[in-house]
Parts: C-alpha cells; sequence; structure tokens
C-alpha cells in the first residue's frame, strides 16, 4: 500500500517538466484555493473546477494560465464572472503573474497592498467592481506595470500616490469615477511612457501639473468633472505630437484661454474644455488645430467673437460655444464646414443675420442659435438643408416670414419669442412634415382654423394658440386630426 502512494506520488512528479520546483507550483495551487475562499458568491459556478482534488490540473482552471515552460500562474483572468468577494492578500504570492483582469465582478473591499509584490506584473484590471479604501502606494514597486485600470463602479478614495510615478513602463493609467481627492501628483510628469491618462469624475483639487507637459507621449488625457484651479498650463504646447483627446471640462479652471493652444498636437481632435471659468477669446491660432472634430467651449466665459478661422477647420463635427459672452456676427465661412453636424451658439450675444450659408452645410442636423440678438431673416437656405433635425432659433429679433422650403422637412423647429416674426401661417400649414414647432410669441397672423387640419404631426404650443384665439383654443378639437393635437392642452 505505502509502496503504491509512492510509486504515484513519483508517477505525478514525472508528469511535470523536469525543471519546475514543485513547491512554487504548488503554492501558486494554494494561492489560487486561498482566493477562491475569499469569494463570497460565484453565481455561475465559474471556479467549480478550482478544486482541491485536481492539483495537477491547476493550469487548466479556470480563468487561469501557466508559463508552458516552469507551469507558474501567468495570468489570471477571471472577467465578468458575477464574482463577489473580497481579493485575498495572497494573491501577492503568484510571484510569476504578469496579468491579473478581475474586471466586472463585485469584489469589495480594499485592494490589498501585498499585489505590490507581483514585481511582474503587466496589466491590472480591477475596473468596474466595488472597491474600496484607497489606492495602494505599494502599487509604485511594479517596475513592468503597463496598465491600471481602477475605475468606473469603484468607489476608491484618498489620494492619488506619488509612488506610482515609478511605474516607469506605464502606459494606461485609469482611475475614472472614483472619489479620489486631493491633487494630481506632480511626479506623474515621470511618466513618460503615458498615453492614456484618465482621472474623470473624481474629486481632485489643486492646480493640473505642468509636469504632465513632460509626458510627451499622451494621446489621451482626461481629467474633466473634478475640482480643479488654476489655469491651463502653458506648457501643454509641448504634447504636440501625439494628443488627440483634451478633456478638461466641468472643473473650476481660470485664466485666459491659453496661448500656446497653437502649439497642441495638430493630431487634435477633441478638446473638451466647457464649465470652466477660463475667459478671454478664442485665439485664431486654433485654425493650426485641423483635425478638431469636437470642440466644446461651452460656459467657460468666452468673449470676443468668433475666429472666422474656426469656422473653417474642415473636419469639425460638433461644435459648442454656447453660454459665453460671444459678440459680433456669425462668420459666414461656416459654409466650409462640411462635416459640421452639430452647431451650438446659443445664449450669447450674437447680432447680425444668421448667415445663408449654413443652410448649404450638407450635414448638419442640429442647429442652436436661441438666446442671441441675431436680426433679419430666417435664410432660405435652410430649407435645402435635408439633414436638419432641430432648430432653435428662438429669443432672437428675426423679421420676416418663414422661409417657403421649410415646410418640407421633418424637424423640430422653434422660433418661439421673435417679436417680429410674422408672415404667413397659410405657409406653414403645409409643414406636415414638422415634428414639433414653437411659434410662440410672435407675429404670425393670418391663422385660420382650415390650415390646421393639415399639421396633423404637430405640437403646436398653447401659448401661441392663446394669442391668437384667446384663452381658450378649443376651436383646434373641431379639427378632424385632433388626437395628435393631444399636446395643444399641456
Ligand atoms: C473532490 O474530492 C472530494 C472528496 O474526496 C469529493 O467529495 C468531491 O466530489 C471531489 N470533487 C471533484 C470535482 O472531483
Ligand atoms: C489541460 O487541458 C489540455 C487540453 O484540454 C490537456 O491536453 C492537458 O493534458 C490538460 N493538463 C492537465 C494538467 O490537466
Ligand atoms: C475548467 O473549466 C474550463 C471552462 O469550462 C475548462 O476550459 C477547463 O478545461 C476546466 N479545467 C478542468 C481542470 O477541468
Ligand atoms: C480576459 O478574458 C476576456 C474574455 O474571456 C477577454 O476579452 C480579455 O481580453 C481577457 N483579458 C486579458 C487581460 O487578457
Ligand atoms: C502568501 O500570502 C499570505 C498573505 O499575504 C501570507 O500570509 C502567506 O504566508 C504567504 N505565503 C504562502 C506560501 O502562502
Ligand atoms: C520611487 O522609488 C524610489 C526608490 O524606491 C523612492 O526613493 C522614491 O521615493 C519613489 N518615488 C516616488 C514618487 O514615490
Ligand atoms: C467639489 O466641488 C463641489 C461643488 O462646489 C463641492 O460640493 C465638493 O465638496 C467639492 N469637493 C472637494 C473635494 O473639494
Ligand atoms: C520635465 O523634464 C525635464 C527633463 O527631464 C525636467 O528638467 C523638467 O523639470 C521637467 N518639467 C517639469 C515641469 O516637471
Ligand atoms: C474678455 O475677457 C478677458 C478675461 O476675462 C478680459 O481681460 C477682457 O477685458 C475681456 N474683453 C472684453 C472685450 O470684454
Ligand atoms: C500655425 O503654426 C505654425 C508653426 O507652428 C505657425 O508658424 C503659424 O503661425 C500658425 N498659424 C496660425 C494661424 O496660428
Ligand atoms: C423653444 O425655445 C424656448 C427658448 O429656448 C424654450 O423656452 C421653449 O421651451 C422651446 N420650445 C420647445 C417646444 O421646446
Amino acid at each position: 500500500m505505502k509502496m503504491k502512494m509512492c510509486s504515484l506520488l513519483l508517477f505525478f512528479l514525472s508528469a511535470l517538466p523536469s525543471n519546475i520546483s514543485h513547491s512554487s507550483y504548488q503554492s501558486d495551487h494554494h494561492t489560487l484555493l486561498a482566493f477562491k475562499n475569499a469569494l463570497s458568491v460565484d453565481p455561475w459556478n465559474a471556479l467549480d473546477n478550482w478544486s482541491t482534488n485536481h492539483t495537477m490540473t491547476t493550469c487548466n482552471w479556470t480563468g487561469v494560465t501557466c508559463s508552458s515552460r516552469r507551469k507558474r500562474v501567468v495570468s489570471l483572468n477571471l472577467t465578468s464572472m458575477g464574482l463577489v468577494g473580497t481579493i485575498s492578500p495572497f494573491l501577492g504570492n503568484l510571484s510569476f503573474l504578469r496579468v491579473l483582469d478581475l474586471s466586472g465582478n463585485s469584489f469589495e473591499g480594499q485592494i490589498p497592498y501585498q499585489l505590490g509584490r507581483l514585481f511582474r506584473l503587466r496589466m491590472l484590471d480591477l475596473y468596474r467592481n466595488k472597491l474600496e479604501g484607497s489606492i495602494p502606494s505599494q502599487l509604485g514597486l511594479l517596475p513592468s506595470l503597463e496598465y491600471v485600470h481602477l475605475g468606473v463602479k469603484n468607489q476608491l478614495t484618498g489620494s492619488i500616490p506619488s509612488s506610482l510615478a515609478n511605474m516607469s513602463s506605464l502606459t494606461v493609467l485609469n482611475l475614472v469615477n472614483n472619489g479620489l481627492q486631493g491633487g494630481i501628483p506632480v511626479e506623474l510628469g515621470m511618466l513618460t511612457q503615458l498615453y492614456w491618462l484618465n482621472l474623470n469624475t473624481n474629486k481632485l483639487t489643486g492646480p493640473i501639473p505642468t509636469s504632465l507637459s513632460n509626458c510627451t507621449r499622451l494621446q489621451i488625457l482626461q481629467i474633466y468633472w473634478n475640482n480643479l484651479t488654476g489655469k491651463i498650463p502653458w506648457e501643454f504646447g509641448r504634447l504636440s505630437e501625439f494628443l488627440e483627446q483634451l478633456e478638461l471640462g466641468y472643473n473650476y479652471l481660470t485664466g485666459i484661454f491659453p496661448t500656446s493652444i497653437d502649439l497642441l498636437s495638430t493630431a487634435l481632435s477633441y478638446l473638451v474644455l466647457n464649465s470652466n471659468k477660463i475667459g478671454g477669446h478664442i485665439p485664431d491660432e486654433i485654425a493650426n488645430l485641423t483635425n478638431l472634430e469636437t470642440v466644446t467651449f461651452e460656459s467657460i466665459n468666452l468673449n470676443g467673437t468668433i475666429p472666422s478661422a474656426l469656422s473653417q477647420l474642415p473636419n469639425m463635427e460638433r461644435l459648442y460655444l454656447d453660454i459665453n459672452n460671444l459678440q459680433g456676427r456669425i462668420p459666414t465661412k461656416f459654409g466650409h464646414s462640411k462635416r459640421l453636424g452639430s452647431l451650438d451658439l446659443s445664449e450669447n450675444m450674437l447680432t447680425g443675420e444668421i448667415p445663408d450659408s449654413l443652410g448649404s452645410l450638407p450635414q448638419l442636423r442640429e442647429l442652436y442659435l436661441h438666446h442671441n440678438q441675431l436680426s433679419g431673416k430666417i435664410p432660405a437656405s435652410l430649407g435645402r438643408c435635408k439633414t436638419l433635425q432641430l432648430v432653435d432659433l428662438a429669443y432672437n429679433k428675426l423679421t420676416g416670414n418663414i422661409p417657403p422650403g421649410l415646410p418640407n422637412l421633418q424637424f423640430y423647429f422653434n422660433v418661439s419669442n421673435n417679436l417680429h416674426l410674422q408672415g404667413s401661417v397659410l405657409e406653414m400649414s403645409k409643414m406636415a412634415m414638422v415634428l414639433a414647432i414653437d411659434l410662440s410669441v410672435n407675429q404670425l397672423l393670418r391663422w385660420h382654423s382650415k390650415s390646421i387640419g393639415k399639421l396633423y404631426r404637430i405640437t403646436i404650443f398653447k401659448s401661441f394658440l392663446e394669442r391668437i384665439w384667446g384663452t381658450n383654443p378649443t376651436i383646434i378639437g373641431k379639427s378632424t386630426k385632433s388626437s395628435v393635437l393631444g399636446s395643444f392642452t399641456q
């Protein structure tokens, strides 16, 4: 009997590659069992075959990958398995581990500082869990770490450890949507391999460290929705080679618009600065950023005029300049922005006419010009712009008629509160395709009950009808299409 056991053991040993350390192999096995032991729920029995009976099959357990030679665990990938529990500190003993992916589960508690012993680790993916506590500064001891994602559903608090700057191979650091506080460590500027830094939606305070301008490989820099103060460092002009996305919106940044903007990478396609207190005017130099696709300068205290340069950027798709103090006219050159789909210039102090060229934009879907001081007529060209879905011209000083082409378009149309807009409502009665229209507070007269029958898909607003028919617009009820006119009484 004893003999038999012995030969069985010998058999197992001989089944292992000759040069592996049996004890280390067994230690990985025990570490994984300790990890499993710290789980409280495994809803789909994903780890059923992680069992003590199978010492020799550890490398075939769900989510486990071993090195081919030494049979040591090099990757643990248990993404999206519904697991609930804590991350066992024993994981720090998987000394050959290169990939740890526990994303998309419900791991709770702290990130064990023992992970700082996994000196071969290249990828640490713990995003979309329920982790709390602070980021262990020991992670900074991992020189091979290239990718760290601790974001999304976690609720990490405390400050970003400056030791992370010692992860000299780091290319991606994503801490989005946690509760991190304190300042952005100046030391992060040492991470010269970094191409994606995402600190969006935390509670970070203080200035944006100038040192980040030393991370010259940055392609994506996201720090929106924090409590940052101070200026956008002009040294960011140094991020001239690769930067594609710069998102600094929803902070308390001050100082005038960075004059180094023209030094930014011409690769920049996404520039989000909205909801800050930046101020100043949009520099002409923005013309150098020819790859801009999305520009969000909403609510940043801009003054001055809209530079014609901005209207000539060939790749612009979304341009939001609303809620500022912009003055002067809308540049006529917008007609050259062949890809422009969404233009929001609302809530400024723009004057002059709406340029006819806007109607020649082949992809324009949304046009917001409300709350300005625009005058003159609604350009007839809009009636030829077949892609339009929404036009909001409310609260301006527009005059004249609704142009004749508009009735054929299918869109949401708001021309309310243009006191002197007038003309033939008969024309509008042809607007069978218009989805909603707000004509309140202007002088569109000559309306009569016959014409309304054709407006069968239109939502007409009570205030408008009250003006025409007095306070009780029941006349509408006689329309044969009254059901679709239900919102009269709202
Ligand atoms: C492991 O062994 C135990 C006891 O020897 C047994 O009850 C269990 O069914 C075994 N599990 C598997 C997966 O073989
Ligand atoms: C692991 O699985 C593979 C294929 O499924 C098999 O060839 C191999 O023998 C198994 N190894 C162990 C140790 O069970
Ligand atoms: C454990 O389950 C996985 C997934 O079903 C399978 O690929 C693997 O071969 C199993 N390993 C063992 C040792 O049964
Ligand atoms: C983990 O596995 C999932 C699916 O099995 C895969 O999509 C993901 O890329 C893997 N993670 C790593 C780091 O290899
Ligand atoms: C593994 O890690 C745990 C916790 O960090 C520790 O208590 C234990 O002694 C380590 N060694 C082994 C062989 O499990
Ligand atoms: C990086 O590591 C060195 C040596 O281990 C240490 O002295 C230094 O404080 C670390 N840097 C940071 C920013 O923590
Ligand atoms: C950030 O600003 C918001 C709004 O002013 C405030 O409620 C919050 O307490 C601030 N957080 C920190 C960490 O300063
Ligand atoms: C950027 O790096 C250079 C050279 O390594 C260094 O001298 C400089 O102080 C760094 N700048 C900042 C703002 O950290
Ligand atoms: C524009 O704003 C800047 C900074 O807020 C200010 O210095 C400047 O005087 C303003 N210019 C005008 C024309 O209002
Ligand atoms: C564009 O950049 C070049 C060199 O970086 C500069 O000489 C030129 O003046 C810039 N043009 C504008 C309009 O800013
Ligand atoms: C039309 O625009 C005005 C001003 O922006 C707004 O108050 C009103 O609600 C809008 N009408 C509709 C139907 O949205």
